[in-house]
């Protein structure tokens, strides 16, 4: 069946058209550099580039996969959690297209979603249960997932995300917006034990705001003003970075001992680091481990409409006209 997928809870205003789980077309238009200069996602830019955007990704999305309209059997779209401006967007959006079409409607979690892009574009069948994660801008969430509608949070980030003490590292050492991929390229495992980081942890929860104190604290010890030289700018980075993994791997690693369960999913935006993905696979090797395509490791409409499709496919699913976007 074909599905189409909409996804607008943050600054990505994209939309989807899948057959089955394959991806026939994901169409995307970022406001970040919008952003930029503001160091963070600003909710009202957001917003207002998606209204100028939804309707030429959808209409160019189903251009892309071939289709008419009306050949589209299912509607989809990210009801929570996000920018509520941002969501409401494309939330009614995909509805008045949904009733429009006369087709079924669902609105799904962002989060379950970013779990669901390791699945995309693969013939072979989910099997559960499974640990997944999700290291995203806003969240790092652990689940145990015993099927498309049985899922536990079991660890959860207590403070800032994963994503978003990158985010700010980087705005304070002058780097730029956003701050992972301009990390992840500076990382050098040569200078990686350089200074002993830590993350904060409390069972399978996860603190970041600790290191991300310890690692501005340690910068202006360096340079009061955050100059740094390059050495000790990788060497502050790298070691922040491999503290952030270690600490990633090892609850994981607990988790699946206490639940026993050896097959893990990742899904998010913090999965495009490219240390994080190399330790995953060294670490986890003799596990079922299934990362994200780098291409739908951010925020992308592909996999809205993946979990979409499973929960009406699998599940017989349906969304209410009367449901409401949320923004937790
Ligand atoms: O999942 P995502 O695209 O949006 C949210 O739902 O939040 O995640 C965005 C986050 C940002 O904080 C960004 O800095 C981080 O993912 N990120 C990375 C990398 N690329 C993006 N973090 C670490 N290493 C990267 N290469
Ligand atoms: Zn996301």
């Amino acid at each position: 069946m074909y599905t189409l997928g909409i996804e607008t809870s943050c600054d990505e205003t994209s939309c989807a058209v899948l057959y089955n789980r394959k991806v026939l077309s994901n169409v995307t238009i970022s406001s970040l550099k919008e952003h930029a200069k503001y160091g963070g996602v600003v909710p009202e830019i957001a917003t207002r580039a998606h209204l100028r955007n939804i309707n030429v990704v959808t209409r160019e999305a189903v251009k892309k996969a071939g289709l008419a309209f009306k050949k589209i059997d299912l509607i989809t779209v990210t009801a929570n959690p996000g920018l509520i401006g941002a969501l409401l967007v494309g939330f009614n959006y995909a509805k008045s297209l949904a009733l429009s079409l006369n087709k079924p409607f669902i609105g799904v979690n962002h989060l379950y979603a970013h779990i669901f892009s390791s699945f995309l574009d693969r013939t072979e069948p989910i099997t559960f249960p499974f640990l997944g994660v999700v290291l995203s801008g806003g969240h790092s969430d652990i689940y145990l997932i015993k099927d498309f509608d049985k899922i536990k949070v079991i660890g959860k980030a207590t403070d800032d995300a994963c994503g978003e003490v990158y985010d700010k590292i980087a705005r304070a050492f002058g780097m730029g917006y956003p701050g992972g991929k301009v990390i992840d390229d500076m990382f050098d495992t040569r200078y990686k034990d350089t200074i002993p980081f830590k993350c904060g942890r409390r069972g399978f929860d996860l603190s970041f705001s600790g290191i991300k104190t310890a690692v501005l604290y340690k910068g202006k010890e360096f340079s009061s003003d955050l100059r740094l030289t390059e050495i000790d700018r990788i060497s502050i980075l790298s070691s922040f970075q491999n503290a952030v993994v270690n600490t990633i791997i090892k609850v994981v690693s607990d988790a699946s001992g206490k639940y026993n369960i050896r097959h893990l999913v990742f899904g998010g935006g913090v999965l495009a680091n490219k240390y994080l993905r190399m330790r995953l696979h060294d670490e986890f090797s003799s596990f079922k481990l299934d990362l994200p395509p780098l291409k739908y490791t951010g925020d992308n409409a592909a996999m809205v409409a993946g979990l979409g499709f499973c929960l009406y496919n699998k599940k017989g699913f349906v969304s209410k006209v009367s449901l409401k976007a949320k923004a937790r």
